[in-house]
């Protein structure tokens, strides 16, 4: 949603919540005067990944946290089956009958609103007519989960307006499937359960097998701060399906050999070995990027469970040169950008992040040196490429909930 797009954007967790107050009251007034109710407001997060980047879809680590910048979605409940929904960002329109859903996508903001109904509707919620008006700051294409912010948000409107309890897990994973089914993007659970479960000052370690999560405290002397390459990573869901298909081609080796392993997760650079020569060298080079990850994942935790972002800044440089060597979905532009990240002072690591092919860089720098890095940085890509780039200053946030 690039509607409320500012460059150099720096927000403390305390204007974070005004920026967010202020905008839903905004919202509010507008819903009245479209459709004559108040309604509730709802918003969800986007989120920044860490490290453990083409993990989750095997079953791996990730180290996301959820950032202030959201989807709100303002809902109020009809009498009738109709879900009608506006979106501030298109100023488009879409409206379906809950008792006849579309059964194909458009290509448009709406899929990912009628996926999730589609799939709330099959796991027999208790879902009633509504109309809607969602409105977004995060911004679209840039790596930071815009779409799985719109999806949760308005899942969790229209479980809310009917007063169901919700299960949060449940939610990431009825979103996550609204992508794979009927949006088309065989993304992982990543996106849609920080989310749902962000915490305020926090990343998780979350153990995309089992669901199981830790938090981990993010020291307040260092900042996160992103720079968006500004290339588009719209035409990436073909590559980034391939990768998965790849993983699975890896898998299905591997357990000839070690029928336990059913997924990347499962095995170790050893097991790779035994597949040598049976599978392609790009094979090989994808599952020896997932199975380093995931180790990698284990080591930042650790690294930044004592403090030491020294080493959690290494293992981000090594993720990154994983992903744009074995894994290639790095791009020049990504790749300059981190270059000129490490060329900055006070930076400890920067990296990727995200499906790839452009998108967003996440630096872990010292807050001291936040000012003079986006001043050196944005200057430098600028000179490079002619493009300059939005640098966006992050704390982590709180996951979905109601705001109004
Ligand atoms: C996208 C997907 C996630 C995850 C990342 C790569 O953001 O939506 O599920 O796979 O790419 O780590």
């Amino acid at each position: 949603m690039a509607g409320d797009r500012r460059s150099s954007l720096s927000l403390g967790m305390h204007e974070t919540n005004l920026v967010a107050e202020e905008r839903a009251h905004v919202l509010a007034r507008k819903f009245a005067g479209m459709f004559g109710e108040s309604p509730r407001i709802y918003q969800a997060p986007g989120r920044v990944n860490l490290i453990g980047e083409h993990t989750d879809y095997n079953d791996g680590l990730v180290m996301p946290a959820a950032i202030g910048f959201y989807t709100w979605a303002a809902i109020a409940p009809r009498s009738d089956r109709k879900v009608i929904i506006h979106s501030e960002n298109s100023s488009a329109c879409t409206e379906f009958d809950l008792n006849d859903l579309p059964s194909t996508r458009v290509g448009q903001w709406s899929d990912y609103a009628i996926g999730v109904a589609k799939m709330l509707a099959a796991s027999e919620s208790r879902l009633s007519g509504a109309n809607l008006l969602i409105a977004g700051n995060v911004p679209q294409g840039a790596g930071l989960s815009s779409s799985a912010s719109m999806e949760v948000a308005v899942g969790y409107a229209l479980l809310e307006v009917t007063g169901q309890t919700i299960d949060l897990a449940k939610l990431a994973r009825l979103c996550q499937q609204a992508e794979n089914e009927f949006v088309g993007a065989r993304c992982g659970i990543m996106d849609q359960f920080i989310a749902c479960h962000g915490k305020r000052d926090h990343a998780l370690l979350l153990d995309c097998r089992s669901m199981e999560y830790r938090l981990l405290p993010l020291r307040g002397d260092a900042r996160l701060v992103i720079c968006n390459t500004m290339i588009k990573h719209n035409h990436a869901t073909g590559e980034y399906n391939r990768r998965r298909s790849e993983c699975e081609a890896g898998v299905g080796c591997i357990a000839k050999h070690h029928p336990s392993v059913r997924a990347l997760r499962d095995a170790s650079l050893a097991d790779l070995v035994v597949c040598r020569s049976e599978l392609p060298e790009t094979i090989l080079r994808r599952c020896r990027h997932v199975i380093q990850e995931n180790i990698r994942v284990l080591e930042a935790a650790a690294a930044l469970e004592q403090e030491d972002l020294e080493t959690f800044g290494e293992l981000m440089g090594q993720s990154h040169r994983s992903l744009r060597d074995d894994f290639e979905v790095s791009c020049r532009e990504l790749d300059l950008m981190v270059e000129l990240a490490m060329q900055a002072q006070g930076v400890y690591g920067a990296r990727m992040m995200g499906g790839g092919f452009g998108g967003c860089t996440i630096n872990l720098v010292r807050s001291d040196y936040v000012e003079s890095f986006k001043l050196t940085v944005s200057e430098a890509y600028e000179q490079s490429t002619g493009m300059k780039p939005d640098v966006y200053v992050c704390t982590a946030a709180d996951g979905v909930g109601q705001t109004l």
